[in-house]
């Protein structure tokens, strides 16, 4: 019987990389990964007068569109033209200056002239001595990329402009008429005009989903912090609420009396209870109540949303925050929402510095929880 304990997974894959690094071929090996490697990659000589390029694979050739022969010896610099005055080249001459890497796109052209945007990675090789002896550039054309993304972001605008602004003043005018200030109608006419107005809703919350998932993909979703009593924020979140409420025959309580004020973005943290309290509706069965309360547990503000649901399974606790996942909920009278609401409440609660969660039991309910710093981060 074999008596030596059996080998990890990572010591047997590093005996591959030691046989590897051993083997006598591995520098021509590596040589023709540079070479046939599909991003452009360059070396330079710091000690030789204007860092000229001593390498260049066929990729940087296919990308720059220049021969070997007017590539070796020369400066990078030849691909940015007359186009000099890019902020970008500032930081990259200090990282040099420092022997330091440097990540950044810059407009360069091709031999033909063309633009293109240079996705540029920059890194030292150092001596034993921890001297600089060359500099390696790992060259990506990402110019059909960012195009791709500006027409997204084009699309976006489109979305809200020619969607949104539209759909808002729908759900005006049916909410004018559903409030008699348009005269009165026959109640048939009523129903109808609610269900245009309930739909309206919905459809400008799934855009204004889609537009907020969007801001928080790009990392331009801000917060405006200001102070806020959370007894205020419940108390909005819970009357704005209350016809969806009231037609789901479900009540909605809470205990927000007494807290302190603390620093929160007013405007996101309403729209992460809505959405919490939303859901609890969704899937409340009628003539049950869902809780909503608030208490301060150290220095956090604690706000948590109790429903007598279906409740989920220990499994899903994480999976109901990731974007588009939807649980199988065929056990619920209702399934509607875009998928995105809880992924946004997570980003919100956590720009805040703050996290969110859930306790259930199958069959029993569930709590929707977040906790926020009184002062939230930086
Ligand atoms: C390894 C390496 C690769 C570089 N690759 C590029 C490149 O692909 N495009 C570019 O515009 N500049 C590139 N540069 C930057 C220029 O060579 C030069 O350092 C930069 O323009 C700033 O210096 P300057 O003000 O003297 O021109 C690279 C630099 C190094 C060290």
């Amino acid at each position: 019987m074999n008596s030596q304990p059996a080998k990890s997974k990572t010591d047997s894959g590093k005996e591959f990389l030691d046989s590897f690094l051993n083997s006598p071929d591995r520098l021509q090996i590596l040589e023709q990964a540079v070479a046939s490697a599909r991003t452009g990659i360059v070396i330079t000589d710091p000690l030789l007068p204007d860092n000229p390029i001593v390498y260049a694979n066929q990729a940087f050739i296919d990308l720059s569109g220049y021969p070997m022969e007017e590539i070796l010896g020369k400066n990078c610099r030849f691909l940015q033209g007359a186009d000099r005055d890019q902020p970008e080249l500032k930081v990259l001459r200090s990282a040099l200056n420092e022997g330091a890497p440097f990540v950044a796109t810059l407009r360069n052209y091709k031999k033909n002239g063309a633009l293109f945007w240079n996705e540029l990675s920059i890194s030292p090789v150092r001596d034993a001595r921890g001297k600089v002896i060359n500099y390696i550039g790992v060259q990506n054309d990402v110019t059909s990329r960012l195009e791709a993304e500006r027409r997204v972001s084009e699309f976006y605008s489109m979305v809200s402009h020619e969607l949104r602004t539209p759909m808002s003043s729908i759900r005006a005018s049916l909410g004018l008429i559903d409030d008699g200030s348009a005269g009165e109608l026959p109640p048939p006419a009523m129903r109808l005009i609610r269900i245009g107005l309930q739909n309206a809703e919905r459809l400008l919350k799934l855009v204004d989903d889609i537009l907020d998932m969007k801001k928080i993909e790009s990392g331009k979703l801000r917060l405006n912090t200001t102070l806020v009593d959370p007894k205020q924020l419940i108390t909005d979140a819970i009357n704005s609420l209350s016809t969806q409420a009231a037609s789901a025959h479900v009540q909605l309580e809470t205990n927000a009396d007494g807290q302190k004020q603390f620093l929160a973005d007013p405007h996101r943290i309403s729209q992460v209870l809505v959405n919490l309290v939303s859901n609890a509706i969704k899937f409340s069965p009628a003539d049950t109540t869902i809780s909503v309360k608030v208490k301060q547990e150290d220095s956090m503000m604690r706000f948590s949303v109790t429903d007598q649901g279906p409740g989920i399974d220990a499994g899903d606790f994480e999976k109901v925050f990731v974007k588009f996942q939807q649980l199988d909920s065929s056990d619920t009278r209702s399934q509607t929402g875009s998928g995105l609401g809880l992924a946004i409440s997570k980003t919100i609660v956590e720009l805040h510095g703050g996290n969110i969660g859930v306790e259930s039991k199958k069959g029993s309910g569930s709590t929707f929880w977040f906790m926020l710093p009184m002062v939230p981060n930086e």
